[in-house]
């Protein structure tokens, strides 16, 4: 297992990104508490030249990166405190914290997703407690409204979330997604270079209080998507104006995949009025990397030259047991 070498952050490198939306801070109750606090933010993924913060989806429905993202198994150092019916907003973004960012692309429609399972999560663990899909049809070609590139963009990456009323007091990790299908007509195992792109990411809360209130049995991620299941595998461009021709057949309803929403959870949220952000609001870009597994850390001369310092194999371990996250620097 790869273990956690200090990183070196390199500041002052142009933070031209190249990332997908992640989640960069949450507001309780609309205040909010950082910039990546509480946050399993995804690692610098891709090529060491690209000189700025970069995570690319999670396609294998098979895989661990599923459940919270590549290294989802690496905790947080610190954990937001919560209590029963809370209002928790989280901040998607692209490529910077503040309202020039385009939250997502505006190609990549889908539905979002958000899950809460005990920390760490188990075998059926994760219960859903909100969803958004194609919230509004229109009949071909007019374009239907998805959660991702509609709502959630338009809000400028806010997400909203309740805590279940009465919840057991405790540690929980809350899977939020989104799902974009530009690419999703055809299964990744077809054809690799397409296939659904997920953006799962993990939030680490205490939920605080006298709750009673147990997780009902959920699922588990990988495990909860298959290639087969309604919703997974998706014709976009029947929904959208950006397909003259609609392939046959053509749907205009989208099933959300996973279970049924909790019957104890908030399925209805609002939107609450939300402080000024804290912190900073760009990543720092990477001195460490990883694609297909290899951790890679190395030194930049200017974008486009790095020394390589070194390199390890990484394999996810989950414990099984909660582990109080050690304090210290994020992964970044
Ligand atoms: C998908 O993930 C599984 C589990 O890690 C792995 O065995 C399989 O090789 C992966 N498939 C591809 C195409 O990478
Ligand atoms: C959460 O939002 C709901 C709906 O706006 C509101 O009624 C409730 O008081 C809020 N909860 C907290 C703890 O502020
Ligand atoms: C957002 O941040 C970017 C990058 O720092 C900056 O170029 C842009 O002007 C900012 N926009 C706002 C509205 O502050």
């Amino acid at each position: 297992m790869w273990s956690r070498a200090p990183l070196l952050v390199l500041p002052l490198l142009s933070s031209h990104a190249t990332a997908h939306t992640f989640i960069w801070g949450v507001f309780v109750n609309g205040v909010d508490q950082g910039l990546f606090t509480g946050i399993r933010a995804p690692p610098y993924n891709a090529a060491p030249n690209a000189g700025g913060y970069a995570n690319s989806p999670v396609k294998n429905l098979s895989s661990l990166d599923l459940r919270c993202n590549v290294m989802g198994d690496i905790q947080a150092p610190d954990t937001i405190k919560v209590s029963p019916g809370d209002n928790l907003t989280f901040d998607w973004h692209h490529d910077y914290r503040n309202d020039s960012d385009d939250i997502i692309a505006s190609s990549h429609h889908g539905p979002s997703i958000v899950y809460l399972s005990p920390d760490p999560p188990g075998e059926n663990t994760f219960v859903k407690i909100w969803e958004e899909g194609l919230y509004e049809s229109n009949p071909f070609p007019q374009p239907g409204k998805w959660s991702t590139t509609g709502d959630i963009r338009e809000k400028h990456g806010k997400m909203n979330v309740r805590v279940p009323a009465g919840l057991k007091a405790g540690f929980y990790l809350i899977r939020a997604e989104m799902i974009a299908f530009h690419e999703g007509e055809v299964a990744y195992t077809k054809n690799p270079r397409r296939g659904t792109q997920f953006y799962p990411n993990c939030v680490q809360i205490e939920v605080v209080g006298d709750g009673t209130v147990e997780l009902p049995e959920g699922v588990s991620f990988p495990g909860a998507y298959k290639e087969e299941d309604p919703g997974i595998v998706y014709d976009i461009y029947c929904s959208t104006e950006t397909r003259t021709i609609p392939t046959a057949p053509c749907t205009t309803t989208y099933p959300i995949p996973g279970p049924t929403v909790w019957s104890g959870a908030w399925a209805e949220t609002t939107a609450v009025p939300l402080s000024p952000i804290k912190g900073d609001t760009t990543a720092y870009p990477w001195s460490t990397w990883i694609v297909n597994s290899v951790v890679t850390s190395g030194s930049f001369t200017d974008r486009k030259h790095v020394t390589v310092v070194g390199t390890s194999t990484y394999k996810a371990s989950w414990s099984t047991t909660y582990q109080t996250p050690a304090p210290g620097t994020r992964r970044w």
